[in-house]
């Protein structure tokens, strides 16, 4: 039975004795240092959706050891980015945005997350920044800050890529809302040639099957009820298995750990990003049709409809593979939808290439896709591929695939107008008594209400579609 420690809430506080626990695994954080602790923090984040989850971890550990939620940014002793590298001019980004969030009251200034471990050399290059750490090291930080703190030492650097160690590390989740993540692995073996992943966050690496049973459990019995499982690569999951059971096999792959993570009592919604279409198999397709919760909805990214560049990007699948995978995805699980990611002017890419993506988004008909464009990240092979595309060029071939993606989005949209989509209700909306939430298929439905439906599930009656919206009634 999992253990969780009492919050604490008292500032004063000493993390040289806290017993951290999770699962059944007792690990004990030593750090040797008596820590005396009246300080706030806010944190930035910037990045996808493990980003979220680390910066929710950290938040929580920080505030184990004592330290608080500052109000904003402006009320903060303590000032956390955690960032992302995935397009251009991130560090640029991060020094500016550093410059507009210090104030007087800032004492410690902590950088963390993708852009870190692709940037180290030149992080320092910010006078402000005090400490640098990697997405791996992050456990580490309220030692990091109370050393800055007690001046023990002005500037600290840890990039180190000790995998799974934070998991073990930090407490659970205390403060638990109705949605929530849960990584299941982490980096990246796949080195698409564009992608600095494999580079920042390091090699794949599973958390056994057991950690992410407890800890889904936790969140589930402490009221949330849609659970997104995630990884950089998450359907080529493989951890230890958490019991043996028939065949006795000794790792759990994405398939059993979801037929696993379902039973778990409460559990209304379960999802899985982001995958890689090689990694996705007969099995793990007719899970989709077997588990009721597990939504029927999956983003799959294609990045070009174009073998040549396909080969170029080292996707490892042609166009053809891919589409195949969709029709037999479709016919064991009819009402599956797909979503995807397309980067437009890789290099070599001509105006073929862009078409062969455009017949192929129509052909793959998603309910709707991201497209971006390509930006050169140091240290890929990408990068130094012949032929790069001028910017502007990028910008109109952008525009040209954007419009196909928004007209599918739109007739996917229109398609549901009439129909019952049981939502779960996230947030405010624009105008007064509107709220926003997302059906299975992660459209934006949009209600008015007297009462707020937030962290709810209602049954909305659509009535109305547009290209990023679609409009309802409440009928429960
Ligand atoms: N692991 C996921 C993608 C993670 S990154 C997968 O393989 O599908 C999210 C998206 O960012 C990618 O799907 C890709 O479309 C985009 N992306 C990654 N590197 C990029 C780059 N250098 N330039 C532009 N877009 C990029
Ligand atoms: Fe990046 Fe995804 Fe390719 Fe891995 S599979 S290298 S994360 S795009
Ligand atoms: Fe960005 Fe790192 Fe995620 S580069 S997309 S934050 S894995």
């Amino acid at each position: 039975m999992a253990v969780v420690p009492q919050m604490q809430h008292s500032i004063e506080s000493s993390i040289s004795n806290i017993d951290v626990y999770e699962g059944d695994t007792e690990t004990i954080i030593k750090h040797g240092e008596n820590i005396s602790v009246c300080a706030k923090f806010h944190i930035e984040i910037y990045g996808c959706q493990m980003n979220v989850y680390d910066a929710q971890r950290i938040a929580e550990l920080l505030q184990f050891c004592g330290f608080e939620k500052a109000k904003c940014h402006e009320d903060a002793d303590i000032l956390i980015f955690y960032t992302c590298n995935i397009r251009e001019k991130a560090a640029a980004r991060l020094f500016s945005n550093i410059n507009i969030f210090k104030n007087q009251k800032t004492k410690v200034v902590a950088v963390g997350g993708c852009v870190v471990q692709a940037e180290k050399e030149n992080m320092f290059r910010h006078k402000a920044i005090n400490i640098v750490f990697g997405p791996q090291v992050y456990h580490k930080l309220p030692e990091y800050i109370m050393d800055v703190i007690n001046g023990k030492r002005d500037r600290i650097m840890d990039v180190g890529m000790p995998q799974m160690e934070k998991f073990k590390a930090i407490p659970v989740k205390q403060n638990v809302s109705y949605s929530e993540f849960v990584t299941i692995q982490e980096g990246c073996n796949n080195f698409c040639t564009y992608c600095i992943v494999p580079y920042t966050r390091g090699p794949e690496c599973s958390r056994p099957a057991i950690d992410i049973l407890h800890e889904t459990k936790h969140l589930v019995e402490n009221g949330a009820q849609e659970i997104t499982l995630l990884g950089q690569n998450v359907n080529s999951y493989h951890g230890e298995a958490a019991y043996l059971g028939i065949g006795g096999k000794k790792t759990w792959d994405i398939t059993r750990l979801l037929y696993e993570v379902a039973k778990i009592l409460g559990i209304r919604r379960l999802r899985y990003v982001t995958s890689h279409p090689k990694d996705f198999n007969k099995e793990l397709m007719t899970a989709h049709r077997e588990i009721d919760v597990l939504v029927p909805f999956v983003h799959i990214p294609l990045q070009s409809g174009s073998n040549k560049i396909l080969r170029l990007m080292n996707r490892g699948h042609t166009v053809e593979e891919y589409l195949d995978k969709l029709a037999m995805f479709r016919d064991i699980a009819p009402n599956i939808q797909f979503s995807s990611d397309f980067i437009v002017g890789f290099p070599q890419e001509t105006d073929e290439d862009l078409q062969a993506t455009i017949d192929a988004a129509r052909m793959a008909d998603y309910s709707f896709s991201y497209a971006f464009k390509y930006s050169p990240r140091k240290k890929t092979p990408a990068s130094r591929m012949q032929d790069q595309i001028p910017e502007e060029e990028k910008e109109v071939r952008l525009a040209k695939l954007y419009a196909v993606l928004q007209e599918s989005q739109l007739k996917y949209n229109q398609s549901i107008v009439g129909t019952i989509q049981e939502t779960l209700f996230e947030k405010e909306g624009r105008r007064e008594n509107q709220y926003v939430g997302k059906n299975v298929y992660l459209q934006s439905i949009v209600v008015e209400a007297d009462e707020s439906p937030i962290g709810k599930f209602m049954n909305v009656k659509i009535t109305k579609a547009t290209q990023n919206s679609v409009f309802g009634e409440i009928i429960q």
